[in-house]
Parts: C-alpha cells; sequence; structure tokens
C-alpha cells in the first residue's frame, strides 16, 4: 500500500489556476522593467510614501492633507475616498504636481456592493452558486470603477465557526470548501481575467489568517490553533484566492499563537510567499500595524515599523509608524533599504497591474450611467432571492397566495430600510431600499388588504439597557400585532436583528432573537392558532440564532440574511412563490450559545454523543445537535436522490473516483436542488472529521425532471495534512454520502489502496 505524498508547495503551483498565470504573465518582464526604472529614481521619503495608506472622510471626501502628501509624493493610497469627482481631484495633485507622477491607488470597502447593494456575504454563500456571487461582484466592480475606486477590500475569506463574532456576516460561513468556492468566484467578480479594465477593480483576500477562529467569539481576540487546523480549516479560502489571481491580502488583527498577524513572517513569508508564490501586495487592517505595541511584541512605533515591513506587510493602512520612523530605520542600519525596495515593488506591480500609470482618471459621465443601473437591481433581486433559505414548511404554508385577502406583516424590520442593507453597505442609501412592506404591497391582488404593525422594538442599543418606557411600547406593540392578525387570513412575522448586530466589533453573547421579538411571536401564534392561519416567519439576520422556540411554534421560516437594496421584491418573490427558494445554509444553526463553537466538519472523538451513554461527548442540559445542520434548505417542491454510484470500489492513491446519483424533482413546481457531496476518512494516521464537504452542484428542475450529477473525487479531495504537514492520501475505506445536507443522504465506499 502506498500513501500518496505531495509538497504543499507542488499543490499551489500545480493547481495554479489560468487568472494568476494571466495576470502574472502580462505583468512579466514589461512591469519588472519599469518598476526597476522607476525605483531607481525614488528617495526614501518618497518610497515610505508609496507604502503609506490613509483614511478619507467617511462621506468620500478626502482630508485637506491628502492633497499636500500626494504633491510631495508621500503619500500611496487611500481608503474611503470616492466619486469620480473626487477621486479624479486628488489624483490631479499625484499624478500632474508631484516629482515622479506616481498615481494614487483608492481602495474602498466593497463588500457586498457598491451602490447598488447585495445580499451581505453569508447570505450570498447560502445561494451555493458561484456563478450569482460571481455576478454580484462583478456588478459592485463595474459600479466601483466607474466612481473611482480600484481596489476593493474583499473578499472576506475568513472561516467562522463561532456565531457570536459579528464578522460571521462578511464571509461564506464554516466550511472550507465552500469558502474556497466563494473566495474564487469572488475574486473573479471583482478582477475578471484583467483587473485594468474600466469595469473591474483589485481584490483583497482578508484577514490573513484565522481572524474569525476569536477566542468567544470575541471580536479581536487571540487565535491560537494547530498548524494542522490552520492549514485543513483556515487557509483554503485563502489559497483559493491566490490561486484566482487575487492582487493583494490583507492582514488581520489578531494574534496568532502569540505572534500578530500583521508582523508574522510564518503566515506572511513562509506560506503566502515561499509555498503559495504569491507576487501580490499585502497590506495591514486599520492601526494593525501600531497596534502591535498593544499587542506587546513592539516596543514602539519604529519598532512595530521594523516588525510590520521586515515581517511582510507592504502598505500600512492609516497608522503612519513606517512613513514617520523608516527613514532614521534604514539610516540607523534597523531596516534593510531592501525590504523597502520589496515592499514597493509591490505596490507599483498592483498599480501598474491596475492600468493606473495608463488610466488614472475616472470618467465622470460613465459614472453617472454605471451606478444603479437598473439591470444592477435587477440581479440585486435574483442574488437575494437565491440566497434565502427555507428553513421550515410545515403543511406548505408558504408560498402565500397574493389573494389572500387581508394579510398582517408583524415587526419592525419589515417597514425599515437602512437594516435591510446589513452592515457594509459601501455607497449604499437607505432611499435605494425597496422594504419588506412595500414589496409585498407591490405584490398582492388589489383585493388583498395589507395591515402593518411594528410590534416590538430592537436596537443594539437595547442590547443592554432598555427603559421602563421602551418596554411599555413593547407592550402596546404586542397587543396592536395580536389585533391586526386576529383580523388577518394570513400572518407574516418579519423578526431578527438589525444590521449593527452584527459585522466589525459587534459580536453578542447571546444569539437569541433580541429584545422581545419571541415574545411577539408567541403572543401572534396563540391568538391565532385555533383559527388555524397561515402563519410565516422571515429572519432578517447577519449570523446563526439561537431560536429553538421560534423552530418549535412558527409553521414555516424563511432566512433572508441581509437582503439589499433590492430586499422587498426579493422576499415577496419568494413569499410569494415567484421564485422558489434553493438556499442552504453556511453555517450551523445551534440550539444554544453554549454549543458555540460548532461546525458540522467535528472529529468524531473517542467519545461519541450518545444518548445512552453517560461518559460520552455531550451536555446535560441541550442536545448536542444542530437546530438546523450546515447545508440544509427546503423547497416548494420535492426532490429526491436515487442510486448513488461509484466508478470503482477501490482507486490508486493518485487515482480519482467518479460519485455519480440522479436527482429528480418528484413535487409539482421546478425548483433547484443543491446535492452535496461529503466524504469520511474512515482511519487515518490522524483522527479526520465525521464528514467532510468535498463538492456541490445547485440543479435546476422541472417537476418530474430527473439528472445525473457526477463529482470527480480525487488527491485534493481525499486528502489531508499528516502530523508531518505534507498532504497525503492515505490508504483504506473511504465512505461518501451524497445529500442534501450535512445529515442524511445516500451512502457509498471505496478504498484507496
Ligand atoms: C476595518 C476592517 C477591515 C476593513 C478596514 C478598512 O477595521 O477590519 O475589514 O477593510 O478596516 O475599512
Amino acid at each position: 500500500m502506498r500513501t500518496l505524498t505531495i509538497a504543499g508547495a507542488l499543490i499551489a503551483s500545480a493547481l495554479l489556476t489560468g487568472a494568476a498565470a494571466t495576470q502574472s504573465s502580462r505583468a512579466g518582464t514589461d512591469v519588472e522593467q519599469r518598476i526597476d526604472a522607476l525605483l531607481a529614481k525614488m528617495t526614501l521619503p518618497e518610497k515610505l510614501g508609496q507604502l503609506q495608506q490613509l483614511d478619507g472622510e467617511a462621506n468620500g471626501n478626502a482630508r485637506p492633507e491628502h492633497a499636500e502628501l500626494a504633491k510631495a509624493g508621500r503619500l500611496g493610497s487611500t481608503l474611503n475616498v470616492r466619486g469620480a469627482a473626487r477621486v479624479n481631484a486628488l489624483q490631479r495633485v499625484a499624478v500632474e504636481q508631484s516629482r515622479l507622477r506616481v498615481p494614487l491607488i483608492f481602495a474602498f470597502d466593497v463588500i457586498h456592493g457598491y451602490r447598488t447593494v447585495f445580499p451581505i456575504p453569508l447570505g450570498e454563500a447560502a445561494s451555493w452558486d458561484p456563478a450569482a456571487v460571481e455576478r454580484a461582484a462583478a456588478v459592485a466592480a463595474a459600479e466601483s470603477r466607474a466612481s473611482g475606486i480600484h481596489w476593493t477590500f474583499a473578499p472576506m475569506v475568513d472561516i467562522a465557526r463561532d456565531a457570536r463574532w459579528g464578522r460571521v456576516a462578511e464571509g461564506s460561513g464554516e466550511d472550507p470548501h465552500l469558502g474556497a468556492i466563494m473566495a474564487a468566484a469572488r475574486v473573479r467578480g471583482f478582477q475578471g481575467d484583467d483587473y485594468s479594465r474600466p469595469d473591474r477593480i483589485v481584490a483583497c483576500a482578508k484577514h490573513w489568517v484565522a481572524y474569525g477562529a476569536a477566542e468567544g467569539g470575541r471580536d479581536y481576540n487571540t487565535t491560537d490553533l494547530s498548524e494542522h487546523t490552520l492549514r485543513t480549516i483556515y487557509f483554503p479560502p485563502f489559497h483559493a484566492a491566490v490561486q484566482a489571481g487575487a492582487g493583494t491580502f490583507m492582514s488581520a488583527f489578531n494574534s496568532l499563537n502569540g505572534v500578530p498577524t500583521s508582523g508574522n513572517p510564518w503566515t506572511l513569508r513562509q506560506i503566502l510567499r515561499d509555498e503559495w508564490k504569491f507576487d501580490g501586495m499585502v497590506v495591514s487592517d486599520y492601526n494593525s500595524i501600531s497596534e502591535m505595541i498593544a499587542h506587546g511584541v513592539a516596543a514602539g512605533e519604529a519598532d512595530a515599523a521594523r516588525i510590520g515591513l521586515t515581517n511582510g506587510v507592504d502598505m500600512e493602512m492609516v497608522s503612519r509608524t513606517i512613513a514617520t520612523h523608516g527613514e532614521p530605520l534604514v539610516r540607523e542600519g534597523k531596516l534593510p533599504m531592501s525590504a523597502v525596495d520589496e515592499a514597493v515593488r509591490r505596490v507599483l506591480r498592483i498599480k501598474m497591474r491596475a492600468g493606473l500609470f495608463e488610466r488614472p482618471y475616472a470618467d465622470e459621465a460613465l459614472e453617472r450611467t454605471t451606478v444603479l443601473k437598473p439591470e444592477f437591481r435587477q440581479a440585486a433581486r435574483e442574488v437575494a432571492a437565491r440566497s434565502m433559505v427555507l428553513l421550515k414548511n410545515d403543511g406548505g404554508v408558504l408560498p402565500l397566495s397574493t389573494d389572500v385577502g387581508r394579510l398582517a406583516v408583524i415587526g419592525m424590520l419589515a417597514n425599515d430600510r437602512e437594516n435591510m442593507m446589513g452592515n457594509w453597505t459601501g455607497d449604499g442609501r437607505a432611499s435605494d431600499v425597496v422594504t419588506i412592506l412595500e414589496g409585498i404591497r407591490q405584490a398582492v391582488s388589489p383585493k388583498t388588504t395589507v395591515d402593518y404593525a411594528a410590534g416590538v422594538g430592537i436596537s443594539v442599543e437595547r442590547l443592554r439597557v432598555e427603559t421602563d418606557q421602551q418596554r411599555a411600547d413593547d407592550e402596546r406593540g404586542m397587543d396592536e400585532a395580536v389585533k391586526i392578525a386576529t383580523a388577518a387570513d394570513a400572518i407574516l412575522l418579519v423578526l431578527g436583528e438589525t444590521g449593527g448586530m452584527s459585522g466589525e466589533a459587534s459580536s453578542r453573547a447571546s444569539i437569541d432573537l433580541p429584545g422581545r421579538q419571541l415574545a411577539l411571536a408567541e403572543r401572534v401564534i396563540a391568538a391565532t392558532r385555533g383559527a388555524k392561519k397561515p402563519v410565516a416567519v422571515v429572519l432578517l439576520n447577519g449570523r446563526p440564532l439561537a431560536i429553538p422556540e421560534l423552530a418549535q411554534q412558527a409553521p414555516a421560516i424563511l432566512d433572508a440574511w441581509f437582503p439589499g437594496t433590492e430586499a422587498g421584491h426579493a422576499v415577496a418573490d419568494v413569499l410569494f412563490g415567484r421564485v422558489n427558494p434553493g438556499g442552504k445554509l453556511p453555517v450551523t444553526f445551534p440550539r444554544h450559545v453554549g454549543q458555540l463553537p460548532m461546525s458540522y466538519n467535528y472529529l468524531p472523538t473517542g467519545r461519541p454523543p450518545q444518548a445512552s451513554q453517560k461518559y460520552t461527548s455531550k451536555y446535560l442540559d441541550v442536545d448536542v445537535t444542530p437546530l438546523f445542520p450546515f447545508g440544509h434548505g427546503l423547497s416548494y417542491t420535492t426532490f429526491a436522490l436515487r442510486d448513488v454510484r461509484l466508478s470503482a470500489p477501490r482507486i490508486a492513491a493518485d487515482g480519482t473516483v467518479r460519485v455519480s446519483v440522479d436527482v429528480e424533482n418528484t413535487g409539482v413546481r421546478a425548483g433547484d436542488e443543491v446535492v452535496q457531496v461529503y466524504v469520511r476518512d474512515v482511519v487515518a494516521s490522524v483522527s479526520r472529521p465525521v464528514t467532510e464537504l468535498k463538492a456541490f452542484s445547485r440543479v435546476s428542475l422541472r417537476p418530474g425532471q430527473r439528472q445525473q450529477v457526477t463529482f470527480t473525487l480525487g488527491p485534493r479531495e481525499l486528502g489531508f495534512y499528516n502530523q508531518r504537514m505534507q498532504w497525503v492520501v492515505e490508504p483504506g475505506r473511504f465512505d461518501v454520502r451524497v445529500g442534501t445536507s450535512a445529515v442524511g443522504g445516500l451512502q457509498a465506499s471505496f478504498e484507496v489502496q
């Protein structure tokens, strides 16, 4: 029996996709020669200037000092300065008044849309549709570049297994495979195969690395992970971003195994540069260089600058340690000029690949005709609908009829614009947003009356402190809600979080429904139960929520995440059946916050949980299983998976096996199913997860239609890092499960010889 061993670097180079190869080959000698020539002319202050990124005002204005620094060649980039006219005004100073005329690169957090806001990334990931996610990023890129932005700080590709962490909203959830697929899709969408084009921008994979493993789910907190876990769980989406040709990376705030990731030579140099051959640029996160003082690894700003630049960060975001202390550090021999030149080379390389020297200015006319185009809004509506996950639908409560008679819509989020965009809303404007109430009112027939009641109030402030007046208002709000529900023929509860309850610096120790929303739902459901009226819940959330009571009482629950600018239309499309929901959970929904961190691909332990056996791994008070598992999502139709087939009962360690299954739409309505392939390496030299997603495909089927779906599993899917950190495929039995979530499905097995 032979163990197949492939060095990590070999995998990286072997799997480098066309995009990265094309990008670097076009860069090739031409760009490098141009960089050499420019570097040779630059003074040390001008070199250090290229490594400085400063923050514009939140509204997109540049700050007065930016022009002065640009003129002196002491500024390389800004973040938040945006809008073609404002960008051009500052760019003209850099290009027409500085000595070497090096253009600035303008960056912005275009996380899920620039002006047309798409669902939060966690919602987009729930589509399990890379093409849809790529389309969303391409729309964002077109609007951004037309508005003068060259570089987005996205995709955020952090794996998150703890829903207390607010930034789970910004990524693609808990799974390395789904995360890798979505990372690559977003990089392709932002960059295309040439990010110098007028409708493309430079991507930035962040936050490198393992920021999502913050202890306690508390943002910015310590992370401490084995190399095995890093390589197996946290690295894959970043590696996929490199393979897709991502132009930049962003180092993170967290310390990893005691070393801040913004000064960590192992991650920034050995992994990113030596193993993965990444030739792009690394920008630090906001002040994360100077924060190495707070981490206790830098004695002061000069020390922080030296550590950051020496260990692999190229551009400093907002803090000014490198620009301020770089000259004396070099003069005193504490910072080699070669480290400065290497960083400047990377910054110039990205600026040249982005076409900034040839076309430094934005086209103000193009901006006016590009931003918020009708087809972009339509794309946002379609992606939002494809992202929604039908968690429960007992008795086929959904879809509702548009002729329902009298519909009660309850919940303050139903009549809200700002929160529909979630967090990191780019240049999105609440005034552009279609509320859920508006979407419903436009969708129902003229004969249908829609009543609305806000119910109870929720806000970030009220998570900690509530006044008697607020409580009294809630009581009145619940009475009003019960009143319209009693008079209605169908009831829709719109519940969840506000957009500010997730995202950066927004961790929650509880992941329950905020405020008295559960009490509101229970009062409404209890008041209408006898009348057997359809009651459905639309959930708006930036993270998995622990909602066991709601899940037990509400017949139907549709998770809409934060759907973006077209929220109302997209929710109505799904609620009334114009779109059949096909989304699946990219994150596990726990029953209780006490189960966190939690993910479906856990190791079996020596004592797997058994209800009948006390001394096994479980809790006394809460079931260890999830409320809704990873990959879960229902449809308005039904599907059957049949006849799983393997191309061979045994394969060589470097061989492949094809897994085929027939999927049939056994219902009466067209719909999408996501066929998911999970693998278990039953016995290996290290303990392997009880199940791991290795492939998936979202298929659309008409009623009665049957389709064969085939997947290929090979070393990339069957291998793992052994104790010596070698990627190996070991001999033995592999169990394959083809299903529609992380639990259940059709089983098969094969042997690796
Ligand atoms: C923030 C975030 C990062 C963002 C950057 C610029 O602190 O951590 O994701 O891109 O600063 O806004």
